[in-house]
């Protein structure tokens, strides 16, 4: 064996051993394996070499070349590892250090009132339920007693779905955007049965625009189903759950007789407001000048016809429903007069009436401190 490779080869391989960056290693590789190497001058002088020379010293070759080969290779992935290990400690990030901006964005006021709702109703021992925004025309209309010739239908404004071939108004099938979250009753009933203790929070939407009413807004639904529930646990409900949303014992409300077909009897719920430099709030007397109610929620004991509908025996159930509008429940709360605001995405009215994300509503803190 020549001494002089062997001797090359060792230096060789302690100087790719002792390179400390890849262009000292890269330098190695190419005095050694480069065009102009060593080791490729070895290789080439195979070619002149007797048959049995080459049998003997093409293998000695070329085992050196792979071993520089892989040396180089090793020492290139080490030094990489290093390179790695030195960024990831240069770069590391602690999380426990105390953040250097607050984080920018705020909870739209009509998701801090679903939250809040949410909290009361929980703490009431009602689950939430929800059903689909296009919905079909005999759970908006049909199983809630209002079939298709009923007037009341009419009052809803409905956006119904085009281009579905020849339905027939009124048939099962034809879609729409529903009009109420009263679908969800028939929905939770049907899928759920007796007793039940739901709310079911969502958007809604009738064609109708102005400073109160918007095309989408959003209602909560509840419903109570039992053995002999009356019209009493409906008004200790509302007033309950009235008084811990607005925080106050002194709400003025005024309770009407009214009609909706799925409910009977029926009652709705006002609320007095006044008018504060051009704010509503809450409070006073709702006839005198500017001063006025604002309606907040239909309700009422559930129509027997209704509970027919969705498959429960009306002889041993009662029970009672509400839908409450969240937008004006947001605007009394927290003094907003119009409505379109709600829905125009402007950074400036979110940042003045939108929540801290970090504060979540609870009973115990109060359901809604304004950030
Ligand atoms: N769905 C009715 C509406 O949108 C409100 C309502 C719900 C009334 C439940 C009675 C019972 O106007």
């Amino acid at each position: 064996m020549d001494t002089t490779d062997e001797t090359r080869l060792s230096e060789t391989l302690a100087a790719i051993d002792a390179a400390g960056d890849t262009d000292t290693l890269e330098t190695q590789r190419v005095a050694a394996l480069g065009k102009a190497g060593w080791v490729s001058a070895l290789l080439k002088t195979l070619g002149r070499m007797s048959p049995e020379e080459r049998q003997v010293a093409g293998p000695r070759i070329q085992a050196m070349r792979a071993a520089i080969a892989d040396a180089i290779e090793a020492k290139k992935t080490a030094l990489e590892d290093a390179a790695m290990e030195a960024q990831l400690a240069a770069e590391r990030l602690d999380l426990t250090l105390p953040a250097r901006a607050r984080p920018k964005g705020s909870i739209h006021p009509v998701s801090q009132v679903m939250d809040e709702l949410a909290e009361i109703f929980a703490d009431m021992g009602f689950s939430v339920a929800s059903g689909p925004e296009i919905e079909d025309d005999w759970h908006n209309f049909t199983a809630l007693n209002m079939p298709e010739s009923h007037p009341a239908r009419a009052m809803h404004d409905t956006f119904y779905f085009p281009d579905q071939g020849p339905v027939v108004a009124g048939s099962p099938t034809r879609m729409l955007l529903r009009t109420h979250t009263s679908p969800v009753q028939i929905r939770s009933m049907v899928e759920r049965g007796a007793p039940l203790r739901i709310i079911a929070p969502g958007r809604v939407y009738r064609s109708d625009s102005d400073a109160t009413h918007t095309p989408m807004f959003h209602q909560i639904e509840g419903l109570v189903i039992d053995e002999g529930i009356h019209l009493g646990h409906l008004k200790w409900t509302l007033e309950t759950f009235l008084k811990a949303f607005f925080e106050r014992e002194d709400i003025v409300l005024r309770l009407r007789p009214s009609y909706f077909p799925f409910t009977e009897p029926s009652v709705e719920v006002d609320v007095g407001w006044q008018d504060v430099s051009g704010r509503r709030v809450l409070g006073g007397d709702g006839d005198a000048p500017g001063h006025g109610w604002m309606e907040l929620l239909g309700s009422g004991m559930v129509n027997r016809r209704v509970l027919e509908f969705a498959g429960l025996d009306a002889d041993r159930w009662s029970g009672f429903a509400f839908g409450v509008g969240v937008d004006r429940l947001a605007m009394l709360k927290y003094g907003m007069d119009d409505l379109r605001a709600f829905f125009d995405g402007d950074v400036r009215w979110l940042e003045h009436y939108g929540f801290d994300p970090l504060d979540v509503p609870t009973l115990s803190a109060g359901t809604g401190a304004p950030a």
